[in-house]
């Protein structure tokens, strides 16, 4: 199938079972997107499609038309944001950290993305201070 991720065309083979977090993470080695819960609860895996935020773990790659981008992408595209979570103590463990910044910067509701770690504060600022 073919796979626009971060601006580049991929050809990657994928089986209509396989996961668009799969494939990132496999074939395309783009290791960012975490796999947390695995059914859709906890926006750890959020990617952006066509600008739109979704969860990676349940959607299907060979479903996927537009294009993707992963927090590879938007290191590229908004380094400041970055920057702001680590500025603001926006995480601990970093495990939520790449679905954070996904969704934050697809302008996603904050409440699709769940932390254990750091009572949310700080990554609340740092949206606030990288996104406003
Ligand atoms: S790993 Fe996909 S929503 Fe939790
Ligand atoms: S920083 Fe650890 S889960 Fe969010």
């Amino acid at each position: 199938m073919r796979l626009m991720v971060n601006g580049t065309p991929h050809e990657v083979d994928a089986s209509p079972g396989d996961r668009l977090l799969d494939v990132i993470r496999g074939p395309l080695g783009l290791t960012g997107t975490k796999e947390a819960c695995g059914v859709g609860e906890c926006g750890a895996c959020t990617v952006l499609v066509d600008g739109r935020a979704v969860v990676s773990c349940l959607t299907l790659a060979v479903r996927v038309s537009g294009e993707v981008t992963t927090v590879e992408g938007v290191a590229e595209a908004a380094p400041g944001l970055c920057r702001a979570f680590a500025e603001e103590g926006g995480f601990q463990c970093g495990f939520c950290t790449p679905g954070q910044v996904v969704a934050a910067y697809g302008g996603a509701d904050p409440s699709g993305n769940i932390c254990r770690c750091t009572g949310y504060a700080g990554i609340l600022r740092a949206r606030e201070s990288a996104c406003s």
